[in-house]
């Protein structure tokens, strides 16, 4: 039996903030950006955009395609959390009018969430066939003003169908992991936003990748040169460069820079004008994976690094099912992206800054263009706004 991803579909936020208007502003080379950490935009949320909503507006494609009734749960990964009780999947479930017969849950750890949501529902899906899960990773990626994180920040959200006889990726048994108790990147309860040491981080990032490999080599046997693509997590496009680099001198890989390039690059597109968008930053680097590449990826098996500061890492492979690319919704993907508004830096900080006097009651100015928005806050529950039912 087969197990995997059969349907994957990403959503980011309507607006960005271009690198380009960001360095003018902060007096500092473009190069910076576009060469230094290779990022070109990040995806900026308006007040009215949430995980929820991104999350559902990353759903809408795959349930239109089945039947909606048939998901047995909805797994959500994220660490932009919104209620420290009940799950981002139940705001999400509501709004999705997924069936009662369905379970609900969200998952933490940092950007790692998204990889354990997935590994969760292929192990319930190994379980009991007849599950199909819907795994969602959704995230607001946001530092202070004028810190080194503020050029990383993004926001996404990924929706995968995990089901048996997938038509995109079968995952494959066994997998390496890792973890350490570490403060590389973390955001106390009472704060809306990242703290990080961000130079700590990459090593700490690089170390996972070698730890989790060798765990991954002594698990399955599988090495090195029978893996064809690589997908790292991305916090800004350039880390992937960084992660190969570092995985090949582990195997002791010689590899041309056309083979280098060729193993990840197509990647690294989405990431470049989306910016982090954590837990889902992986599978927007899958997707974007699959829409770039030049060549047929049938059989090809892809080698997935997820790590989440903190820190958990876990390095995991999957075959590419034939067929694939009649299932992809590439199309969406870039239009999507290229509708975006561009924002200048003062509408981005009115953005950064919503002006909410009163948390447990304010009614949202309408910027999300949107199926789904986040309309206000009433005696501090939250207000979701489905558009498809209130247009005209
Ligand atoms: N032209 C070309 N390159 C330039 C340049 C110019 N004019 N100026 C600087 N650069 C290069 C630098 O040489 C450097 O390259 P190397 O990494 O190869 O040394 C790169 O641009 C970045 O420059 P700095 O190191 O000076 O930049 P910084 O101090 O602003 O820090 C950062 C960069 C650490 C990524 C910071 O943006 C940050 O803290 N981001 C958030 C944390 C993060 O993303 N960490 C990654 C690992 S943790 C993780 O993965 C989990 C997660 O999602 C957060």
């Amino acid at each position: 039996m087969t197990v995997g991803i059969d349907l994957i579909h990403f959503a980011t936020a309507d607006f960005y903030l271009g690198l380009d208007t960001f360095a003018q502003e902060k007096g500092t080379a473009l190069e910076k950006y576009t060469q230094g950490i290779g990022q070109e935009k990040m995806s900026i949320a308006p007040p009215d955009e949430d995980i929820v909503t991104l999350a559902a507006k990353a759903a809408d494609p795959i349930l239109a395609q089945i039947d909606k009734q048939a998901i047995t749960a909805v797994l959500f990964a994220t660490e932009s959390g919104i209620d420290q009780s009940k799950s981002a999947g139940a705001f999400l479930h509501g709004l999705l009018g997924l069936s009662h017969r369905c379970r609900t849950i969200e998952l933490k750890h940092a950007c790692y969430g998204g990889t354990a949501a997935l590994q969760m529902a292929n192990a319930l899906v190994h379980a009991n066939p007849k599950e199909q899960i819907l795994v969602i990773a959704s995230d607001i990626a946001k530092y202070d003003i004028d810190s080194s994180g503020e050029a990383t920040q993004g926001c996404g959200a990924v929706a995968m169908l995990v089901k048996t006889d997938p038509r995109i990726l079968a995952i494959e048994p066994g997998s390496g992991y890792y973890t350490d108790d570490v403060m590389d990147f973390w955001r106390p309860n009472h704060r809306t936003t990242a703290l990080v040491d961000g130079k700590y981080s990459t090593k700490v990032y690089l170390n996972s990748l070698k730890q989790a490999w060798w765990h991954f080599v002594e698990q399955t046997g599988r090495t090195f040169e029978q893996i064809d693509a690589f997908c790292y997590h991305i916090p800004f496009s350039r880390m992937t460069e960084k992660a190969h680099k570092t995985l090949t001198k582990t195997v002791g890989a010689r590899l041309s820079p056309a083979t280098f390039a060729q193993q990840v690059q197509p990647g690294q597109q989405y990431n470049r004008i989306v910016g982090n968008s954590y837990s889902a930053s992986l599978f927007i680097g899958f997707c974007s994976f699959l829409d770039h590449a030049p060549d047929d990826l049938t059989d090809h098996r892809f080698g997935l690094f997820s790590y989440g500061s903190g820190c958990v890492a876990e390095f995991f492979t999957g075959k590419v099912q034939s067929g694939y690319e009649s299932v992809l919704f590439k199309q969406q993907h870039q239009t999507a992206l290229s509708q975006r508004q561009s924002l200048s830096y003062q509408d981005y900080l009115r953005f950064y800054y919503p002006n909410i006097e009163d948390p447990d009651h304010t009614v949202f100015a309408h910027h999300n263009p949107g199926p789904y928005r986040l309309s206000a806050i009433k005696q501090a529950m939250r207000q979701y706004q489905n558009c498809h039912k209130t247009s005209p």
